[in-house]
């Protein structure tokens, strides 16, 4: 494509909006009372308490407790209102926001009285040479695989594939990432229409947009990179753990709206793209990739 042609091209998704609009909101965020967070969608109230703990105390937490600096007294403030909220609300204390804000909130208030807050439980493992090695040979040795054996997947597999999903990257901390399971034996053709035959086990991801609509600040791009990063977690995670798949886009919106009908599906959810998984029956030669040197545009 030439530069003339490509200046044409407007991608909405990588919009930015205006910062005075983006800090309105986020203030208007902030400055939310007690009943209104009360009152709200339960699920846009958890998705805005995992957002606002992130950017209003996590980022602070951690960069002070890192430089020996001592952390304000009101820094855990707006995360304590939504702790009140959570009780108010009645919700339960093994929920993970609740224990990821309390853990913050306790370390903060150790840091704000300037006591030392230690932070080593959460150190990962040192990784070995033999790790490395491992998680390598994993990630060179995932293939996009097509054809697979007529043999079940014990849900504890797909749980475990799904639970990495999960464990993505995901902007501000928002997480809305859900899914939809669906055993082509239970339901034989309701996937019929990808480009390829298909596995016997369709892990649909999906995004439950009001965790966005929560924190509309937030950029446009990063809600597909959210869903992007889950999948890349589960092609991978499916390897690791024994299986084969292949990442799969849907083909038109009709196909969309039959896995919507089926399983009553609210507007909210947003039916991303879906992963294919089952025991493999191929081995397909790796589609070679560009070199670093041809991938690396500059280097300073
Ligand atoms: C976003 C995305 C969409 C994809 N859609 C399809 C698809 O619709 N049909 C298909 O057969 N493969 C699909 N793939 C798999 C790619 O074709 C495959 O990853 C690529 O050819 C590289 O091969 P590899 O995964 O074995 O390394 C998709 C992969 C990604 C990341």
């Amino acid at each position: 494509m030439s530069d003339t042609n490509y200046n044409s091209f407007h991608d909405t998704c990588m919009d930015y909006q205006p910062l005075e609009e983006v800090m309105a909101i986020y203030q208007r965020n902030s400055a939310l009372t007690e009943d209104e967070l009360f009152e709200m969608d339960e699920t846009e109230f958890r998705a805005r308490m995992r957002e606002r703990s992130h950017h209003t105390l996590e980022i602070q937490l951690y960069a002070n407790q890192y430089r020996g600096k001592k952390l304000s007294d009101k820094q855990a403030d707006i995360a304590k209102k939504f702790l009140r909220v959570w009780d108010r609300r009645g919700l339960s204390h093994d929920l993970p926001e609740y224990k990821y804000v309390t853990f913050l909130v306790d370390s903060a208030e150790k840091l704000s009285k300037g006591e030392p807050v230690d932070l080593s439980p959460y150190k990962p493992h040192e990784v070995t040479e033999q790790m490395e090695e491992d998680f390598f040979t994993i990630l060179y040795e995932r293939r996009s695989v097509r054809e697979f054996k007529d043999q079940d997947v014990p849900d504890e597999i797909i749980n475990k594939i799904l639970d990495a999903g999960l464990w993505a990257a995901h902007g501000c901390n928002i997480q809305s990432i859900r899914y939809l399971v669906v055993r082509e034996k239970n339901e034989p053709g309701l996937f019929k229409g990808s480009d390829v035959p298909g596995g016997p086990v369709h892990l649909v991801i999906c995004q439950d947009m009001r965790a966005y609509k929560a924190n509309d600040f937030t950029p446009n791009r990063n809600r597909l990179l959210d869903a992007g990063a889950a999948g890349e977690n589960i092609v991978l995670a499916a390897h690791a753990a024994g299986l084969e798949g292949v990442w799969l886009t849907f083909p038109n919106d009709e196909f969309c709206d039959r896995l919507r009908k089926k399983f009553d599906l609210p507007d909210y959810i947003r039916l991303v793209t879906y992963v294919d998984v089952g025991y493999g029956d191929q081995t397909p030669h790796p589609p070679l990739r560009l070199s670093v040197d041809e991938a690396v545009l500059g280097r300073l």
